[in-house]
């Protein structure tokens, strides 16, 4: 396994819309495997591929509450979709690896149904509510090429990304960590 550098917004990078992954074989296994070490190490509850550099529509996420004693509980999905969202919505205080140290709420659909391939190949569907929900939105969001401040006002987004852009320039991100 291996960690992989997180890229830091502002950057083209991330605006990429993802290519579909045509099967999950060893290679797709071995980057959703370095995916988690990379967030478990951050630490974070999800990341997808596009956060890493790599165009394949790819995300992890383990929202488990591991300090007061749950157990790791690792998800791991191949072309992940939203094929249904409930109408009523819910607000999380959202923050994303690629734009450390930035937090801000954003409403999202409370509940979603989401298909996608697991790390075993097979077609999967799941319903999501609470934090996975809005973690799993998140994460889709990337592959598509949105970060969450693409969801609040351009006032409070363009004083965000100004920040990140002061603070990289700064150099204030681990360069062993974040690419730059
Ligand atoms: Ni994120």
């Amino acid at each position: 396994m291996a960690i992989l550098k997180i890229i830091v917004a502002p950057d083209p990078r991330l605006k990429i819309k993802a290519t579909p992954v045509k099967e999950v074989d060893a290679g797709i296994r071995k980057l959703m495997d370095d995916m988690l070490e990379t967030m478990y190490a951050a630490p974070g509850i999800g990341l997808a591929a596009t956060q890493v550099g790599v165009d394949k529509r790819v995300i992890v996420i383990d929202i488990a509450d591991t300090k007061n004693g749950e157990k790791p509980n690792p998800l791991r999905l191949a072309n992940p979709e939203v094929i249904w969202a409930s109408d009523d919505t819910s607000v999380y205080e959202e923050g994303c690896l690629s734009l450390p140290q930035k937090f801000e709420e954003v409403t999202r659909p409370a509940r979603v149904k989401i298909r996608a391939l697991n790390e075993k190949n097979e077609q999967i569907e799941f319903e999501a509510d609470d934090l996975l929900a809005t973690c799993v939105q998140h994460e889709i969001d990337h592959l598509d090429g949105v970060i969450f401040v693409d969801h609040i006002s351009r006032i409070k987004r363009d004083i965000i990304l100004r920040k990140l852009m002061k603070e990289k320039k700064q150099g204030a991100f681990d360069p062993k960590m974040h690419a730059l």
